[in-house]
């Protein structure tokens, strides 16, 4: 039996919750473990599908790894050359494999990266980029196949400031003989951490959160210790849960200095932030209509308009959202419109409509974001909705269903699935 996220709407959430490990820091962290031999220890790390794929992934490179006292113990002794397992195909973060494996060993095959369906997800600027590090690379109808001698520091200018790629050619250059340079580099949080690690393994990578990143080859990297940065994605997500029910969520642990336009756009839309260190207490009386434009952070982050929809179909008024970042985030409005969501427009930018009482039904999870936006949804909804494909959501949110359900949600996992896809 596929499993169904049963969600009864209307009960006001309350109390407490901690925000995990980021899903988006996690993962070319652990793929940048493979540049090391030594032993690294990583805490916080989010007990998701997608950091299982990851993890399965560079066991087939040689990664041994392990748990102790809840931190995951890496190490990579001697490195494999061999091709990727065919779940590198369902997540995109696959790619990130490229620039470690190549700095280690100089080889990297895979099937092409998959993930998300939220628009056109290139892998040109990486390829474009290790080509310009002495990588010779070979891409067939499913597979891509690069080698390199060795790889030399360049000056590489991204047409689009992508976080991937900023990550990947930030590992491959750590090793590289020489002085890499990036321009036009994503500046988001999860890139300073990862820089942060590197780092701390003995790497030498500066300007990292900025638009201009240097990293200067080194001969090795060491093993080290790192904790991941909490999820800013997450935490958003929580705090529409909260304010959709109007209840009075507190999160714990929420990641400092990471919030971009974010902050900002919740007070726009009557969400009440009180801030104590990394403790935000979330309430809500009135939901206010705004206009959101999704942008590499600073801006809003692309991930949270989904979540920010039915929020906004809830105030009296209309809002606007224009995404900047993917040709095809808007695939949770039709799942959306089944509950009475009220919008118009197209892969670029909607307009939504409100007030609408929303209405509990049968949705279909179309992504991570896509899915936990209909839970939020669902939780200021009246009546039952079903939520079919909700597989997807756990690939980005450790037991969301337990989670919710300790401050107050009416929300039930039923049935099983061991379905990866998404
Ligand atoms: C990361 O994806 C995140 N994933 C995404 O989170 C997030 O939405 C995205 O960054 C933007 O913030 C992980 O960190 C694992 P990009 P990534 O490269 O690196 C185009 C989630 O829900 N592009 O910054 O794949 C691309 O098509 C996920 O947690 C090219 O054209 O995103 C897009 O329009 C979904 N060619 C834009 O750049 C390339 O070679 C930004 O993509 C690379 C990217």
């Amino acid at each position: 039996m596929c499993p169904v996220l049963r969600i009864v709407g209307g009960q006001p959430l309350e109390g407490e919750l901690q925000v995990n490990g980021s899903k988006n820091a996690a993962l070319p962290i652990i793929a940048a473990t493979l540049l090391t031999d030594g032993e690294v220890r990583l805490k916080n790390v989010p007990d998701l599908v997608d950091v299982r794929v990851m993890l399965s992934l560079c066991r087939v490179s040689g990664m041994e790894f392990g748990y102790r006292g809840g931190d995951l113990i890496v190490r990579t002794g001697q490195i494999r050359e061999c091709p990727t397992r065919p779940e590198a195909g369902s997540i995109r973060a696959s790619i990130l494999l490229a620039g470690p494996l190549l700095a280690r060993c100089g080889h990297f095959q895979a099937p092409l990266p998959g993930g998300c369906s939220i628009g056109d997800r290139g892998i040109d600027f990486h390829i474009q980029a290790l080509r310009m590090m002495g990588a010779q690379v070979a891409i067939g109808s499913d597979m891509i196949r690069v080698r390199t001698g060795g790889l030399h520091g360049a000056q590489v200018e991204l047409p689009f400031p992508s976080v991937g790629a900023t990550e990947n050619i930030m590992m491959a250059a750590t090793l590289a003989e020489g002085r890499t340079r990036i321009l036009n580099a994503a500046r988001e949080p999860e890139i300073v951490d990862l820089a942060t690690f590197l780092n701390r393994m003995g790497a030498a990578v500066e300007g990292a959160g900025t638009s201009h990143i240097q990293i200067k080859g080194v001969e090795e990297l060491k093993g080290a210790g790192h904790e991941v940065m909490p999820d800013r994605i997450e935490m958003g997500t929580l705090m529409a849960a909260g304010a959709i029910t109007r209840g009075r969520l507190t999160l714990k642990r929420c990641p400092l200095n990471t919030d971009g336009e974010f902050f900002d756009k919740m007070a726009e839309m009557g969400i009440e932030l009180s801030r104590r260190g990394s403790e935000i207490a979330v309430a809500c009386e009135e939901h206010r209509p705004a206009d959101i434009r999704t942008g590499p952070y600073p801006g809003f982050a692309t991930d949270l308009q989904p979540i920010m929809a039915p929020l906004l179909s809830l105030a009296d008024g209309e809002s606007t959202i224009v995404e900047g970042v993917f040709d095809n985030r808007f695939n949770y409005v039709s799942e959306l419109r089944k509950m009475g969501f009220r919008a118009e427009g197209d892969g670029r930018r909607q307009t939504i409509r409100g007030p609408t009482r929303l209405q509990g039904c049968n949705v279909v999870a179309p992504d991570i974001r896509g899915g936990a936006s209909l839970i939020v949804a669902a939780l200021g909804a009246e009546g039952v909705t079903n939520m079919a494909s909700c597989q997807k959501v756990f690939r980005g949110y450790e037991r969301i269903d337990q989670r919710l359900r300790s401050v107050g949600a009416d929300i039930e996992l039923m049935g099983e699935d061991d379905d990866l896809e998404g």
